[in-house]
Protein backbone atom coordinates (compact mmCIF):
# COMPACT_ATOMS: atom_id res chain seq x y z
CA UNK A 1 0.00 0.00 0.00
CA UNK A 2 2.66 2.38 0.94
CA UNK A 3 4.69 1.53 -2.46
CA UNK A 4 1.92 2.49 -4.38
CA UNK A 5 1.36 5.91 -2.24
CA UNK A 6 4.91 6.64 -2.80
CA UNK A 7 5.11 5.87 -6.22
CA UNK A 8 5.20 8.46 -9.13
CA UNK A 9 2.97 6.25 -12.07
CA UNK A 10 -0.74 7.80 -11.26
CA UNK A 11 0.34 11.42 -11.51
CA UNK A 12 0.26 12.09 -15.62
CA UNK A 13 2.55 14.94 -15.65
CA UNK A 14 1.65 17.70 -17.89
CA UNK A 15 4.24 18.97 -21.02
CA UNK A 16 6.56 16.67 -19.06
CA UNK A 17 8.81 13.76 -20.50
CA UNK A 18 7.14 11.79 -17.78
CA UNK A 19 9.28 8.15 -17.95
CA UNK A 20 12.65 10.52 -18.45
CA UNK A 21 11.31 12.26 -15.05
CA UNK A 22 9.98 9.68 -12.98
CA UNK A 23 13.70 8.70 -13.40
CA UNK A 24 15.13 10.99 -11.90
CA UNK A 25 12.70 13.25 -10.41
CA UNK A 26 13.28 17.18 -9.41
CA UNK A 27 10.44 17.86 -6.48
CA UNK A 28 10.03 21.35 -4.77
CA UNK A 29 8.69 21.24 -1.56
CA UNK A 30 8.63 24.99 -0.54
CA UNK A 31 9.28 28.34 -2.02
CA UNK A 32 9.93 32.01 -0.42
CA UNK A 33 10.67 35.45 -2.18
CA UNK A 34 13.29 34.07 -4.48
CA UNK A 35 13.82 30.63 -3.79
CA UNK A 36 12.55 27.09 -3.76
CA UNK A 37 13.07 24.22 -1.70
CA UNK A 38 14.22 20.49 -3.09
CA UNK A 39 12.81 17.54 -1.77
CA UNK A 40 17.01 16.56 -1.11
CA UNK A 41 16.91 20.11 1.34
CA UNK A 42 18.59 22.42 -1.52
CA UNK A 43 17.84 26.16 -2.31
CA UNK A 44 17.03 26.82 -6.12
CA UNK A 45 17.49 30.39 -7.27
CA UNK A 46 14.11 30.86 -9.36
CA UNK A 47 15.45 32.32 -12.47
CA UNK A 48 12.14 31.19 -13.81
CA UNK A 49 9.49 33.25 -12.17
CA UNK A 50 8.13 29.86 -11.07
CA UNK A 51 6.40 29.24 -15.05
CA UNK A 52 6.31 32.87 -15.68
CA UNK A 53 4.05 33.71 -12.90
CA UNK A 54 4.97 34.44 -9.64
CA UNK A 55 5.82 37.85 -10.54
CA UNK A 56 6.04 38.98 -7.04
CA UNK A 57 7.90 36.05 -5.71
CA UNK A 58 7.01 33.12 -3.52
CA UNK A 59 4.66 33.13 -0.94
CA UNK A 60 4.44 36.84 -0.09
CA UNK A 61 2.65 37.39 3.23
CA UNK A 62 0.08 39.85 2.36
CA UNK A 63 -1.29 37.27 -0.41
CA UNK A 64 -0.93 34.63 1.47
CA UNK A 65 -2.93 36.10 4.24
CA UNK A 66 -5.78 37.44 2.13
CA UNK A 67 -6.30 33.94 0.67
CA UNK A 68 -6.17 32.40 4.09
CA UNK A 69 -8.33 34.96 5.62
CA UNK A 70 -10.62 34.18 2.72
CA UNK A 71 -11.10 30.85 2.98
CA UNK A 72 -12.11 31.04 6.42
CA UNK A 73 -14.52 33.49 5.49
CA UNK A 74 -16.31 32.35 2.15
CA UNK A 75 -15.38 29.54 0.38
CA UNK A 76 -17.21 29.60 -2.46
CA UNK A 77 -19.67 31.61 -4.28
CA UNK A 78 -21.73 31.13 -7.44
CA UNK A 79 -21.00 33.13 -10.43
CA UNK A 80 -23.80 32.66 -12.32
CA UNK A 81 -26.93 35.11 -11.74
CA UNK A 82 -25.29 36.31 -8.44
CA UNK A 83 -22.22 37.51 -7.60
CA UNK A 84 -19.89 38.46 -4.21
CA UNK A 85 -18.04 41.79 -3.83
CA UNK A 86 -14.67 40.81 -4.35
CA UNK A 87 -14.97 40.14 -7.35
CA UNK A 88 -16.33 43.28 -8.67
CA UNK A 89 -13.32 45.43 -6.28
CA UNK A 90 -11.03 43.07 -8.27
CA UNK A 91 -12.36 43.56 -11.32
CA UNK A 92 -12.55 47.30 -10.89
CA UNK A 93 -8.77 47.26 -9.97
CA UNK A 94 -7.62 45.55 -12.68
CA UNK A 95 -9.86 47.73 -14.89
CA UNK A 96 -8.04 50.94 -13.37
CA UNK A 97 -4.64 49.57 -14.02
CA UNK A 98 -5.22 49.35 -17.65
CA UNK A 99 -5.23 52.28 -20.01
CA UNK A 100 -8.70 53.76 -20.35
CA UNK A 101 -10.68 52.12 -22.76
CA UNK A 102 -10.27 48.64 -21.68
CA UNK A 103 -12.82 48.61 -18.95
CA UNK A 104 -14.71 45.33 -18.75
CA UNK A 105 -12.62 42.34 -17.03
CA UNK A 106 -14.44 38.64 -17.98
CA UNK A 107 -12.70 36.10 -15.19
CA UNK A 108 -11.58 32.84 -15.79
CA UNK A 109 -9.12 30.08 -14.62
CA UNK A 110 -6.07 30.24 -16.76
CA UNK A 111 -4.44 31.64 -19.93
CA UNK A 112 -6.29 29.01 -21.90
CA UNK A 113 -9.29 29.59 -21.29
CA UNK A 114 -8.85 33.51 -21.10
CA UNK A 115 -7.57 32.88 -24.84
CA UNK A 116 -10.40 30.88 -25.86
CA UNK A 117 -13.08 33.27 -24.12
CA UNK A 118 -11.25 36.44 -26.44
CA UNK A 119 -12.11 34.29 -29.53
CA UNK A 120 -15.50 33.79 -28.29
CA UNK A 121 -16.63 37.16 -27.51
CA UNK A 122 -14.76 38.36 -30.93
CA UNK A 123 -16.92 35.87 -33.25
CA UNK A 124 -20.39 36.58 -31.13
CA UNK A 125 -19.27 40.41 -31.24
CA UNK A 126 -19.35 40.26 -35.06
CA UNK A 127 -22.52 38.57 -34.82
CA UNK A 128 -24.02 41.11 -32.63
CA UNK A 129 -23.15 43.88 -35.05
CA UNK A 130 -24.89 42.26 -37.54
CA UNK A 131 -21.50 40.94 -39.33
CA UNK A 132 -22.05 37.35 -39.07
CA UNK A 133 -19.74 36.27 -41.76
CA UNK A 134 -16.62 37.48 -39.89
CA UNK A 135 -15.66 34.05 -38.51
CA UNK A 136 -12.00 33.64 -39.46
CA UNK A 137 -9.33 34.20 -36.59
CA UNK A 138 -5.82 34.27 -37.46
CA UNK A 139 -3.03 34.00 -35.29
CA UNK A 140 0.96 33.73 -35.57
CA UNK A 141 3.66 30.65 -36.69
CA UNK A 142 5.55 30.15 -32.70
CA UNK A 143 2.24 31.58 -30.89
CA UNK A 144 1.79 30.07 -28.13
CA UNK A 145 -1.95 30.50 -26.73
CA UNK A 146 -2.62 27.75 -24.14
CA UNK A 147 -4.04 23.85 -24.91
CA UNK A 148 -7.57 24.83 -25.72
CA UNK A 149 -9.03 23.86 -29.47
CA UNK A 150 -9.51 27.62 -30.09
CA UNK A 151 -5.90 28.57 -28.83
CA UNK A 152 -3.79 25.52 -30.43
CA UNK A 153 -5.84 26.47 -33.58
CA UNK A 154 -4.66 29.81 -33.34
CA UNK A 155 -1.67 29.27 -32.27
CA UNK A 156 1.31 28.54 -34.11
CA UNK A 157 3.68 25.58 -32.25
CA UNK A 158 3.72 22.29 -34.00
CA UNK A 159 3.64 19.91 -31.70
CA UNK A 160 1.11 21.68 -29.76
CA UNK A 161 -1.13 20.96 -33.05
CA UNK A 162 -0.39 18.03 -34.74
CA UNK A 163 -2.03 15.15 -32.69
CA UNK A 164 -5.23 17.01 -32.25
CA UNK A 165 -7.09 16.77 -35.77
CA UNK A 166 -8.54 19.46 -37.72
CA UNK A 167 -9.08 21.99 -34.51
CA UNK A 168 -10.68 24.96 -35.80
CA UNK A 169 -12.02 25.38 -39.57
CA UNK A 170 -10.94 29.27 -40.83
CA UNK A 171 -7.98 30.29 -39.30
CA UNK A 172 -5.07 31.32 -40.46
CA UNK A 173 -1.65 32.57 -39.83
CA UNK A 174 0.89 35.55 -40.07
CA UNK A 175 4.57 34.53 -40.25
CA UNK A 176 6.53 34.99 -37.11
CA UNK A 177 9.18 37.59 -36.44
CA UNK A 178 11.96 35.34 -35.63
CA UNK A 179 15.35 36.36 -37.50
CA UNK A 180 18.27 35.39 -36.69
CA UNK A 181 19.90 36.45 -40.02
CA UNK A 182 19.59 40.20 -39.12
CA UNK A 183 18.31 40.54 -36.04
CA UNK A 184 20.76 38.38 -33.77
CA UNK A 185 22.12 39.74 -30.10
CA UNK A 186 19.45 42.72 -30.22
CA UNK A 187 19.67 44.47 -27.48
CA UNK A 188 15.71 45.03 -26.53
CA UNK A 189 13.42 45.41 -29.77
CA UNK A 190 14.83 44.12 -32.82
CA UNK A 191 15.18 47.23 -35.94
CA UNK A 192 14.40 44.87 -38.37
CA UNK A 193 10.94 43.02 -39.40
CA UNK A 194 8.22 45.67 -38.82
CA UNK A 195 7.09 44.78 -42.69
CA UNK A 196 5.81 41.04 -41.27
CA UNK A 197 2.86 42.76 -40.05
CA UNK A 198 2.42 43.79 -43.89
CA UNK A 199 1.82 40.38 -44.24
CA UNK A 200 -2.06 40.41 -42.76
CA UNK A 201 -2.87 42.59 -46.27
CA UNK A 202 -1.76 39.72 -47.72
CA UNK A 203 -4.45 37.41 -45.54
CA UNK A 204 -7.02 39.99 -45.62
CA UNK A 205 -6.90 40.37 -49.45
CA UNK A 206 -7.39 36.29 -49.93
CA UNK A 207 -10.26 35.69 -47.72
CA UNK A 208 -11.80 39.48 -47.73
CA UNK A 209 -12.13 41.50 -44.36
CA UNK A 210 -16.02 40.99 -44.38
CA UNK A 211 -14.69 37.37 -43.12
CA UNK A 212 -12.00 38.09 -40.80
CA UNK A 213 -12.94 38.69 -36.97
CA UNK A 214 -9.86 39.01 -35.36
CA UNK A 215 -6.06 38.62 -34.92
CA UNK A 216 -4.67 37.33 -32.06
CA UNK A 217 -0.90 37.71 -31.35
CA UNK A 218 1.69 37.82 -27.81
CA UNK A 219 3.11 41.45 -27.87
CA UNK A 220 6.17 39.58 -26.79
CA UNK A 221 6.15 35.46 -28.14
CA UNK A 222 7.12 33.80 -24.42
CA UNK A 223 6.94 30.06 -24.75
CA UNK A 224 8.06 29.55 -28.19
CA UNK A 225 11.67 31.13 -26.58
CA UNK A 226 11.27 34.68 -26.49
CA UNK A 227 10.82 36.47 -29.49
CA UNK A 228 10.60 40.28 -29.05
CA UNK A 229 8.82 42.58 -31.23
CA UNK A 230 10.81 44.19 -34.37
CA UNK A 231 9.98 47.79 -33.49
CA UNK A 232 7.38 49.68 -35.56
CA UNK A 233 5.55 45.66 -36.28
CA UNK A 234 2.39 45.59 -33.44
CA UNK A 235 2.06 49.78 -34.56
CA UNK A 236 1.24 47.77 -37.85
CA UNK A 237 -0.71 45.31 -37.19
CA UNK A 238 -2.99 47.74 -34.98
CA UNK A 239 -2.99 50.05 -38.02
CA UNK A 240 -4.19 47.32 -40.59
CA UNK A 241 -6.92 45.75 -37.71
CA UNK A 242 -8.67 49.00 -37.87
CA UNK A 243 -8.11 49.86 -41.31
CA UNK A 244 -10.30 46.56 -41.91
CA UNK A 245 -12.34 46.46 -38.57
CA UNK A 246 -10.77 43.53 -37.75
CA UNK A 247 -10.30 42.99 -33.45
CA UNK A 248 -6.87 43.17 -31.96
CA UNK A 249 -6.32 40.62 -29.41
CA UNK A 250 -3.21 40.90 -27.27
CA UNK A 251 -2.31 37.95 -25.37
CA UNK A 252 -0.36 39.01 -22.09
CA UNK A 253 -0.57 35.89 -20.42
CA UNK A 254 3.37 36.09 -19.96
CA UNK A 255 4.13 39.96 -20.94
CA UNK A 256 1.67 41.10 -18.23
CA UNK A 257 2.13 42.74 -14.56
CA UNK A 258 5.27 43.92 -14.71
CA UNK A 259 7.09 41.53 -17.14
CA UNK A 260 8.65 44.19 -19.20
CA UNK A 261 9.17 46.73 -16.99
CA UNK A 262 5.45 48.45 -17.77
CA UNK A 263 2.43 47.34 -15.87
CA UNK A 264 1.95 45.55 -19.73
CA UNK A 265 3.03 45.22 -22.93
CA UNK A 266 0.44 47.83 -24.22
CA UNK A 267 1.72 50.26 -21.95
CA UNK A 268 5.33 49.25 -23.21
CA UNK A 269 4.55 49.33 -26.78
CA UNK A 270 1.77 52.37 -27.04
CA UNK A 271 -0.67 50.16 -29.00
CA UNK A 272 -3.91 49.28 -27.72
CA UNK A 273 -5.74 46.03 -28.49
CA UNK A 274 -9.66 45.89 -28.26
CA UNK A 275 -8.91 42.61 -25.85
CA UNK A 276 -6.49 41.49 -23.27
CA UNK A 277 -5.75 38.18 -22.15
CA UNK A 278 -4.19 37.95 -18.76
CA UNK A 279 -3.87 35.02 -16.08
CA UNK A 280 -0.66 33.86 -14.30
CA UNK A 281 0.49 37.12 -12.40
CA UNK A 282 -2.85 38.40 -12.07
CA UNK A 283 -2.69 36.18 -8.45
CA UNK A 284 0.49 36.13 -8.69
CA UNK A 285 0.23 32.08 -9.35
CA UNK A 286 -1.30 31.92 -6.01
CA UNK A 287 -4.76 30.47 -7.24
CA UNK A 288 -5.18 30.00 -10.71
CA UNK A 289 -7.44 32.52 -12.43
CA UNK A 290 -7.25 34.10 -15.57
CA UNK A 291 -9.14 36.94 -17.43
CA UNK A 292 -10.34 38.64 -20.42
CA UNK A 293 -10.89 43.12 -20.41
CA UNK A 294 -12.62 44.33 -23.57
CA UNK A 295 -13.18 47.70 -24.62
CA UNK A 296 -16.07 49.62 -24.08
CA UNK A 297 -16.92 49.13 -27.89
CA UNK A 298 -16.81 45.26 -27.79
CA UNK A 299 -18.63 45.33 -24.70
CA UNK A 300 -21.28 47.61 -25.45
CA UNK A 301 -21.80 45.61 -28.39
CA UNK A 302 -23.42 42.78 -25.90
CA UNK A 303 -25.64 45.04 -23.65
CA UNK A 304 -28.71 45.54 -26.25
CA UNK A 305 -31.58 43.78 -26.18
CA UNK A 306 -34.27 42.79 -23.27
CA UNK A 307 -31.89 43.38 -19.72
CA UNK A 308 -33.63 40.26 -18.53
CA UNK A 309 -31.75 38.37 -21.41
CA UNK A 310 -28.15 36.50 -20.63
CA UNK A 311 -25.94 38.81 -22.81
CA UNK A 312 -22.97 36.14 -22.95
CA UNK A 313 -23.54 32.52 -22.99
CA UNK A 314 -20.11 31.90 -21.46
CA UNK A 315 -18.56 31.12 -18.11
CA UNK A 316 -16.95 28.58 -15.71
CA UNK A 317 -17.66 27.64 -12.15
CA UNK A 318 -14.78 29.23 -11.01
CA UNK A 319 -15.04 32.26 -13.00
CA UNK A 320 -14.17 34.98 -10.67
CA UNK A 321 -13.77 32.54 -7.65
CA UNK A 322 -13.45 34.16 -4.33
CA UNK A 323 -10.04 32.49 -3.26
CA UNK A 324 -8.72 33.91 -6.52
CA UNK A 325 -10.37 37.61 -6.38
CA UNK A 326 -8.53 37.77 -2.56
CA UNK A 327 -5.71 36.87 -4.14
CA UNK A 328 -5.65 38.92 -7.34
CA UNK A 329 -6.59 42.23 -5.04
CA UNK A 330 -3.19 41.28 -2.36
CA UNK A 331 -1.38 40.79 -5.70
CA UNK A 332 -1.99 43.94 -7.01
CA UNK A 333 -1.95 45.61 -3.89
CA UNK A 334 1.66 44.12 -3.25
CA UNK A 335 2.31 45.10 -7.03
CA UNK A 336 1.59 48.73 -6.14
CA UNK A 337 2.91 49.11 -2.61
CA UNK A 338 6.30 47.62 -3.38
CA UNK A 339 6.05 49.30 -7.12
CA UNK A 340 7.53 46.18 -8.69
CA UNK A 341 6.78 47.33 -11.94
CA UNK A 342 8.87 50.66 -11.55
CA UNK A 343 11.28 47.93 -9.78
CA UNK A 344 11.83 45.89 -13.19
CA UNK A 345 11.97 48.73 -15.13
CA UNK A 346 14.98 49.90 -13.37
CA UNK A 347 16.66 46.92 -13.21
CA UNK A 348 16.07 46.24 -17.23
CA UNK A 349 19.65 47.35 -17.79
CA UNK A 350 21.36 45.52 -15.74
CA UNK A 351 19.54 42.06 -16.50
CA UNK A 352 20.02 43.25 -20.37
CA UNK A 353 24.21 43.49 -19.55
CA UNK A 354 23.96 40.52 -17.50
CA UNK A 355 22.70 38.10 -20.15
CA UNK A 356 24.28 39.83 -23.02
CA UNK A 357 27.54 39.03 -21.42
CA UNK A 358 27.50 35.17 -22.45
CA UNK A 359 27.67 35.96 -25.97
CA UNK A 360 30.64 34.22 -27.57
CA UNK A 361 30.05 31.44 -25.17
CA UNK A 362 30.23 27.57 -27.16
CA UNK A 363 26.92 27.29 -29.24
CA UNK A 364 25.41 30.42 -27.72
CA UNK A 365 24.00 31.63 -31.41
CA UNK A 366 21.13 34.29 -30.31
CA UNK A 367 20.96 36.37 -26.81
CA UNK A 368 17.82 38.41 -26.96
CA UNK A 369 16.00 40.49 -23.98
CA UNK A 370 12.80 43.10 -23.06
CA UNK A 371 12.20 44.02 -19.53
CA UNK A 372 12.74 41.14 -16.91
CA UNK A 373 12.64 38.16 -19.91
CA UNK A 374 16.08 37.29 -21.89
CA UNK A 375 16.19 34.04 -24.51
CA UNK A 376 19.99 32.40 -25.20
CA UNK A 377 19.37 30.58 -28.42
CA UNK A 378 21.70 27.09 -28.55
CA UNK A 379 23.01 25.59 -31.76
CA UNK A 380 21.02 22.48 -31.79
CA UNK A 381 23.42 19.13 -31.41
CA UNK A 382 22.81 17.55 -34.82
CA UNK A 383 19.90 14.97 -34.87
CA UNK A 384 19.01 15.68 -31.49
CA UNK A 385 17.13 19.25 -31.31
CA UNK A 386 15.97 20.52 -28.21
CA UNK A 387 18.95 17.94 -26.10
CA UNK A 388 21.54 20.79 -25.69
CA UNK A 389 19.30 23.41 -24.08
CA UNK A 390 17.43 20.80 -21.89
CA UNK A 391 20.79 19.14 -20.58
CA UNK A 392 21.71 23.04 -19.68
CA UNK A 393 18.25 23.07 -17.69
CA UNK A 394 19.28 20.19 -15.65
CA UNK A 395 22.42 21.15 -14.91
CA UNK A 396 21.40 24.89 -13.78
CA UNK A 397 19.06 22.63 -11.28
CA UNK A 398 21.46 20.93 -10.40
CA UNK A 399 23.39 24.02 -9.60
CA UNK A 400 20.65 25.59 -7.92
CA UNK A 401 19.08 27.51 -10.72
CA UNK A 402 15.73 27.51 -12.16
CA UNK A 403 15.48 28.20 -16.05
CA UNK A 404 12.95 26.78 -18.80
CA UNK A 405 13.93 25.36 -21.47
CA UNK A 406 12.11 25.23 -24.99
CA UNK A 407 13.27 23.78 -27.67
CA UNK A 408 17.12 25.51 -27.81
CA UNK A 409 16.16 28.14 -26.06
CA UNK A 410 16.62 28.56 -22.65
CA UNK A 411 13.98 31.09 -21.18
CA UNK A 412 15.15 33.78 -17.90
CA UNK A 413 12.34 35.48 -16.34
CA UNK A 414 12.78 35.98 -12.54
CA UNK A 415 10.46 37.23 -10.30
CA UNK A 416 10.56 41.32 -9.74
CA UNK A 417 11.93 41.14 -6.50
CA UNK A 418 15.15 39.87 -8.04
CA UNK A 419 18.37 41.57 -6.49
CA UNK A 420 21.11 42.71 -8.75
CA UNK A 421 23.61 40.00 -7.41
CA UNK A 422 20.98 37.22 -7.87
CA UNK A 423 20.60 38.64 -11.38
CA UNK A 424 25.13 37.71 -11.72
CA UNK A 425 24.44 34.84 -9.90
CA UNK A 426 21.89 33.40 -12.17
CA UNK A 427 23.73 34.41 -15.31
CA UNK A 428 27.13 33.62 -13.47
CA UNK A 429 25.70 29.61 -13.07
CA UNK A 430 24.40 29.55 -16.80
CA UNK A 431 28.07 30.51 -18.10
CA UNK A 432 30.01 28.21 -16.21
CA UNK A 433 26.89 25.41 -17.75
CA UNK A 434 27.00 26.70 -20.55
CA UNK A 435 30.94 26.60 -20.88
CA UNK A 436 30.90 23.08 -19.97
CA UNK A 437 27.94 21.74 -21.59
CA UNK A 438 29.02 19.40 -24.79
C1 LIG B 1 0.91 33.70 -24.01
C2 LIG B 1 0.23 32.57 -23.30
N1 LIG B 1 -1.07 32.37 -23.49
C3 LIG B 1 -1.73 31.38 -22.87
C4 LIG B 1 -1.08 30.54 -22.02
C5 LIG B 1 -1.83 29.43 -21.36
O1 LIG B 1 -1.99 29.66 -20.02
P1 LIG B 1 -2.40 28.45 -19.05
O2 LIG B 1 -1.26 27.50 -19.02
O3 LIG B 1 -2.69 29.15 -17.75
O4 LIG B 1 -3.64 27.84 -19.63
C6 LIG B 1 0.28 30.72 -21.77
C7 LIG B 1 1.01 29.83 -20.86
O5 LIG B 1 2.22 29.83 -20.78
C8 LIG B 1 0.95 31.74 -22.46
O6 LIG B 1 2.28 31.93 -22.29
Amino acid sequence: MDAQVNSLDAFWMPFTANRQFKDKPRLFVAARDMHYTTHDGRQVLDGAAGLWCVNAGHCRPRIVDAIQRQAATMDFSPAFQMGHPLAFEAAARLSAMLPDGLDHVFYVNSGSEAVDTALKVALAYHRMRGEGARTRLIGRERGYHGVGFGGISVGGIGNNRKHFGAMLGGVDHLPHTHDLARNAFSHGQPLHGAELADQLERIVALHDPSTIAAVIVEPLAGSTGVLVPPVGYLERLRDICTKHGILLIFDEVISGFGRLGSPFAIDRFGVLPDMVCLAKGITNATVPMGAVVASSAVHEAFMHGPPGAIEFFHGYTYSSHVLACAASIATLDTYRDEALFERAAELSPYFEEAAHSLAGLPNVIDIRNLGLVAGVELAPRPGAPGARAYDAFVACYEAGVLLRATGDILAISPPLIISRAQIDELFGVLGDVIRQLA
